[in-house]
């Protein structure tokens, strides 16, 4: 047996030994309900941050909790692989709102298994995805005292609101955060049985347009037909952004997307995917969006734009009769690799602009943006990716692109100079960003050895001696 695989048999065995204290650590943190866009939460992202950083203390890290202007970072690291490639793990220990809270079968911080899947808010976005990093460090140091590998470790609590803080520390901390490749667990697998490596992920831009009319709710009998009504206005801007064929209106939208190529169209084609099953999880009868498109290419390769919510007028039972005073419009698009989402936020603002009724102001708010990602399917990483993979889920992974968004790929891209490898333990159906969040606990396990593999995939001598 080589020195790889005797270490590799050792830390397999470490991990079934240790495998429901791994659950129930994960419950602990499911417990803190962090969701990053709400103030009231400000100490749970504390606390979230604390328990992180023991985590990774626990498992033979140097940890440190760093404070930015939002939300805390940790960060972690274990450099003593000297000639070994340095991986650069990310990710995120806030959560999304848990809302709408009566629809969850049982409460989303209280972490619950049902029929092998955990369920809460975070479950696989991205806490527990995010801890199999952590568990697969910690079952290296208890077995063999070391890592294959130099890791440094950044775990930031400000993803769901547009990592808008994070680029700073990139920035401020380079030298040190100074790596060979990225590793994010933060997307998901194919589907249940057919792991993937995602090679891309859209980007995305993030506005909120506040539509302003009378300077309060005003009659509508008496009034109405004499003032433009904001939430009438906030439909015909709405009614602006698409064509009848599903293309964006917004001007120059498409001018910097590049063509999917016929080869990646083939690939997707290829895929296991099976168009009636996917609508009939959603509950649809009939797909939508841009003609001329199949469904994933709609979904991982062409750029949209989407109202997220939207508040106007009276919500409450039963009729009343006003003209609201304004109307907000919550609205993201999502961008493809190449397009500039500072270009697209300016275009958008204009058209915006044109559309609106006389007598109705708008205030624009630019939330966040990130650009769209492609990695590098032939560098050595991703070799070793794909063999730590099929080792912990027992199968090759299919390649595959998301729709997603994970703000930090780029700046890791920009900042750093790296590529990240974005290998998802999560299922589509795990029901990330909506009620009954939950995570399989075989996709749990399977993503902790994936990992562990990893390790010992890259400090393996083959991507020692990569370029660059
Ligand atoms: N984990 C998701 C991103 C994701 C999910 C990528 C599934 C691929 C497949 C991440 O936490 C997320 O939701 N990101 C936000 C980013 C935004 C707020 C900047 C998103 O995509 O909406
Ligand atoms: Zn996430």
């Amino acid at each position: 047996m080589s020195d790889l695989s005797a270490a590799m048999t050792a830390v397999d065995a470490y991990l079934r030994t240790e495998s429901d204290r791994f659950v129930e650590e994960l419950q602990d943190l499911l417990r803190i309900p962090s969701v990053s866009a709400q103030p009231v939460h400000k100490p749970d992202m504390q606390r979230a941050a604390e328990f992180v950083r023991d985590q990774c203390t626990q498992a033979g890290l140097a940890a440190e909790i760093i404070p930015t202007a939002g939300h805390p970072i940790v960060y972690a690291e274990w450099t003593r692989a000297p000639g070994a490639p340095t991986v650069l793990v990310y990710g995120h220990y806030d959560v999304q709102p848990p809302d709408p809270l009566d629809q969850w079968v049982t409460p989303p911080f209280e972490p619950t298994v049902r029929d092998g899947r955990l369920y809460a808010r975070g479950s696989t976005d991205d806490k527990g995805q995010m801890l199999t990093h952590i568990k697969s460090v910690e079952a290296w140091m208890k077995t063999a005292g070391a890592l294959p590998v130099n890791v440094k470790f950044v775990i930031e609590g400000e993803e769901e609101v547009g990592s808008n803080n994070l680029d700073i520390f990139l920035e401020k901390e380079k030298q040190k955060l100074k790596c060979d490749v990225a590793v994010i667990s933060d997307t998901a697998q194919f589907a249940p049985g057919v792991p993937a490596i995602t090679y891309g992920l859209r980007g995305i831009i993030a506005v909120e347009i506040t539509l302003k009319g009378p300077q309060q709710d005003l009659h509508s009998g008496v009034f109405g037909g004499s003032v433009a009504n904001p939430a009438n206005a906030a439909a015909k801007l709405i009614a602006a952004l698409h064509d009848d064929k599903g293309r964006v209106r917004i001007p120059k939208f498409y001018d910097d997307v590049v063509p999917l190529t016929k080869k990646e169209r083939a690939e997707f084609a290829r895929l296991p995917f099976k168009e009636s099953q996917y609508l009939k999880g959603l509950g649809l009868k009939k797909p939508h969006g841009e003609a001329k498109f199949t469904t994933l290419e709609r979904r991982w390769a062409r750029p949209t734009c989407d109202v997220n919510g939207l508040i106007s007028g009276y919500t409450g039972v039963g009729p009343k009769t006003i003209v609201p005073a304004q109307a907000t419009i919550k609205l993201t698009c999502r961008l493809v690799p190449n397009q500039k989402p500072k270009r697209i936020v300016e275009s958008l603002r204009k058209y915006a602009a044109k559309q609106l009724l006389p007598g109705i102001r708008m205030e624009f708010q630019d939330h966040h943006g990130a650009p769209g990602v492609v990695c590098d399917l032939n560098s050595p990483y991703m070799q070793a990716a794909r063999e730590a993979v099929a080792a912990g889920f027992g199968k090759k992974p299919v390649m595959i692109r998301e729709g997603g968004s994970i703000p930090v790929v780029g700046s890791f891209k920009q900042i750093l100079g790296v590529d990240t490898l974005l290998l998802g333990w999560g299922q589509n159906t795990d029901n990330l960003h909506s009620p009954n969040e939950s995570f399989r606990l075989e996709d749990f396990h399977g993503g902790i050895k994936s990992s562990a593999h990893l390790w010992g995939e890259l400090g393996n001598g083959s991507t020692k001696a990569a370029p660059g």
